[in-house]
C-alpha cells in the first residue's frame, strides 16, 4: 500500500500524528504516565496557517475544519506523493488522544450514533483516546480503532495511552484546544508543525483557538525542517 495515500488519512483532513524514539528517561516524570515512562515518545503533528490556526471556525459536517480550514491540507492531499515521509510519521503511533471537535461536530451531550469522519474503518489501527466532558461508552471500529472517551482530562488520556500503546509511541492527534493542554503540561516530546503558506486572516472569529494559546513561553529546540511550495515542515524536540 501506498502509505502516502490521502485515503488513509482522515477524510477532509489530515488529522493524525506519528512515531519517534524517546530517548530513556526523557519523559516528565510527575504526571502518573504509567509503566512505561522512558521507553515511547508523545508526538504531535499539526498543520497550521501562518497566522497559527489549524482550523477555521463554525466546524460542521460539512466543514470537519471549519470554513475555510481544509485548505491547510492541501499539501497533504493535492500533493501527497511529495510529502510521503511526512505524511507516513502521522500514522506511526499504536495510541492516540484527541479533542472531541477533532472526533466530530456533536457539541454537548451525544446524541445519535456518531463514529468520526472517517468511516468504518478509521486509519489510526490503535486506541484513540477522545477528551470530553460527556461520558460515551466505547466505539468499537473495524481495522484494530477503537474510540474511548475520557472525561477526566489530559493527564487521565495520557496514562491510559500509555498503557495502551505499550512501548510504542502516543500521539497528540488535535486540534489546537486539546494539543495546548499537552504543550503546556509539558507532555510533548517532539512537535512537528506543517505550515502552510497562507494565513486565515480570522482574527474576529475569537472563539477559534490558535495553536499555543494559553501555552507559556519557552524555547523550543529546531531537530529538523523541510520547505516544499505547499508546506514547511518544522520538527521541534521539546524534551
Ligand atoms: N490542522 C490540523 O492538523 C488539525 C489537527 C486536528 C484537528 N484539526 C481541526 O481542529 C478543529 C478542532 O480543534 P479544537 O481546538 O476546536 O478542539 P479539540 O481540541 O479537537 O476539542 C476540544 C473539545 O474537546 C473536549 N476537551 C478538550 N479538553 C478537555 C478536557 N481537559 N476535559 C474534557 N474535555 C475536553 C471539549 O469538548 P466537550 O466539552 O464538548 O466535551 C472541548 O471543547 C477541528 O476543525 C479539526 O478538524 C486540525
Amino acid at each position: 500500500m501506498n502509505r502516502a495515500a490521502p485515503d488513509r488519512l482522515p477524510p477532509g483532513d489530515g488529522k493524525v500524528n506519528g512515531g519517534w524514539r524517546r530517548p530513556a528517561g526523557s519523559l516528565p516524570q510527575d504526571v502518573g504516565l504509567g509503566q512505561s515512562v522512558g521507553m515511547a515518545r508523545v508526538t504531535a503533528d499539526i498543520t497550521v496557517s501562518a497566522d497559527g490556526y489549524s482550523s477555521g471556525p463554525n466546524q460542521s459536517k460539512d466543514d470537519p475544519l471549519g470554513e475555510q480550514g481544509e485548505r491547510l491540507h492541501e499539501w497533504m492531499f493535492a500533493h501527497a506523493a511529495d510529502h510521503e515521509d511526512e505524511i507516513a510519521a502521522i500514522l506511526e503511533a499504536r495510541a492516540y488522544i484527541m479533542g472531541r471537535n477533532m472526533f466530530g461536530p456533536v457539541r454537548g451531550e451525544w446524541t445519535g450514533d456518531w463514529q468520526g469522519w472517517w468511516g468504518p474503518e478509521p486509519p489510526y489501527h490503535h486506541p484513540v483516546f477522545v477528551l470530553t466532558h460527556h461520558p460515551r461508552e466505547s466505539v468499537e471500529m473495524l481495522g484494530g480503532t477503537t474510540f474511548h472517551f475520557v472525561t477526566d482530562g489530559p493527564e487521565a488520556a495520557m496514562v491510559r495511552a500509555r498503557e495502551a500503546a505499550g512501548d510504542g509511541d502516543i500521539a497528540i492527534a488535535g486540534g489546537a484546544d486539546t494539543l495546548n493542554q499537552f504543550l503546556a503540561l509539558g507532555l510533548v516530546d517532539v512537535l512537528r508543525l506543517h505550515v502552510a503558506p497562507m494565513t486565515l486572516g480570522i482574527s474576529e472569529h475569537r472563539e477559534v483557538v490558535r495553536v499555543f494559546d494559553g501555552v507559556p513561553a519557552r524555547r523550543l529546540k529546531p531537530a529538523h525542517v523541510r520547505a516544499t511550495p505547499h508546506v514547511t515542515h518544522m520538527t521541534y524536540e521539546l524534551h
